[in-house]
């Protein structure tokens, strides 16, 4: 025996006999088609529809303004970025490195985070000019290589293990240090303004790469099993590559 909900009964098929007289219905005739504000006839919308897209693009304008309004809010959370200590950072760091296997993801996240520490340095050391360009746009390429790589491939591995809050954080992050990166590149690089906002991003960054080390891959590390490992690795390396050879 079947009913109306049976998943097996096409609904379209069904729709078009009348309940009553067990007849067919032209299309003009059914019910729910005529309740429907989609009909094809260019009729206008029904009251509750037009009312609910109402409200969901007020709702959607009120989204939108807030995060437009919080955008320089999270731009001064940045500016006020202070890097751990060098203790921490190096504990961190020790502590990741002991979770390691040879050419693994976090071998290779670790090694991308020294590289970044020194792309910071070198553009700091760089002179005025052609010098501090093309330092810049190492680091830029190394950050940006290694932020995607992590977004596709190691926050949503994260979020899958149950840490979401901290998979959030991490995205959140990561976004804020593009935005900075982008600000920079607007700044005249041989200002004073270049090298001050050179280190407010680069405190941000030391302080993210602390909290993945810390915290964040550790918890990664001990919640995936070998399978996973490896599947990640292999991941996380070609999206790195994908991008930094692109960008060469
Ligand atoms: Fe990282």
């Amino acid at each position: 025996m079947t009913t109306a909900s049976d998943p097996n009964i096409s609904p379209v098929t069904d729709a078009n006999i009348s309940p009553t007289t067990g007849a067919p219905l032209v299309p003009s005739e059914h019910p729910r088609r005529r309740s429907r504000s989609s009909d094809g006839n260019g009729r206008l919308l029904s009251p509750a529809w037009a009312v609910g897209i109402a409200l969901g693009t007020v709702a959607l304008a009120y989204v939108t303004k807030r995060a437009v309004s919080a955008a320089p809010a999270l731009v001064a959370r940045a500016a006020t970025a202070r890097a751990p200590s060098e203790d921490k950072r190096s504990a961190a760091r020790w502590k990741a490195q002991q979770l390691t296997s040879a050419g693994d993801w976090l071998f290779a996240a670790l090694d991308h985070h020294r590289d970044i520490e020194g792309a910071f340095g070198a553009v700091s050391a760089a002179r005025p000019g052609e010098d501090r360009a093309a330092a810049l746009k190492s680091l830029a390429t190394l950050l940006m290589g290694h932020s995607i790589a992590e977004e596709a491939v190691l926050y949503p591995a994260l979020a899958e293990a149950g840490e979401i809050a901290r998979s959030a954080t991490a995205y959140r992050e990561q976004a804020l240090a593009k935005t900075q990166m982008a600000a920079l590149a607007d700044i005249d690089p041989e200002s004073d303004a270049f090298l001050s906002k050179l280190q407010e991003i680069r405190a941000a960054v030391l302080l993210h790469m602390y909290e993945e080390e810390g915290t964040w891959f550790p918890l990664l590390k001990e919640q995936l099993s070998e399978m996973d490992q490896r599947v990640l690795t292999g991941r996380f390396l070609d999206e790195y590559r994908r991008y930094t050879h692109a960008a060469v």
